[in-house]
């Protein structure tokens, strides 16, 4: 993947990072999603006063892919404006692993990027296989 279109993808998990919802946390989190086709599809968290019902940014990301018709990310960017990148939950982990099992992860903050694979981040993903 090329350089530009890694630091696109980062900006624009910066630029949706701003919208995120999270009155509890204060810990705001942007994340962009490259499809197969090029297109690229955002999403931040949303927190909720029942905690656990907050939704990550990636999903929020990954689900307006799938809305979109789109079914396969190529790379996800995370933007967190803080000291150290943010890596993706266990949860959103595995929803990678169904809907871009080969993607790169860039997880961003304004002074540091860091790569990795989803390969590396959850080698051994729940299959359904009935
Ligand atoms: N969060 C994400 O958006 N993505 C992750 O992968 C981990 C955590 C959010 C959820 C919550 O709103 C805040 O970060 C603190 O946990």
């Amino acid at each position: 993947m090329s350089e530009p279109t890694v630091d696109r993808l980062i900006e624009s998990a910066r630029a949706v990072h701003d919208f995120a919802y999270a009155p509890y946390s204060k810990f705001r989190v942007g994340a962009a999603v490259l499809t197969d086709t090029g297109k690229v599809f955002v999403g931040c968290n949303v927190e909720n006063a029942s905690y656990g019902a907050t939704l990550c940014a990636e999903r929020s990301a990954l689900s307006n892919m799938i809305a979109s018709g789109e079914r396969r990310a190529v790379a996800v960017a995370i933007f967190v404006d803080a000291a150290e990148p943010a890596m993706p939950c266990g949860i959103c982990r595995q929803w990678l692993a169904e809907l871009g099992p080969d993607a790169l992860v860039v997880s961003a903050t304004p002074h540091a990027t860091k790569r990795s694979t989803m390969h590396e981040l959850l080698p051994d993903p729940f299959v359904f296989t009935p």
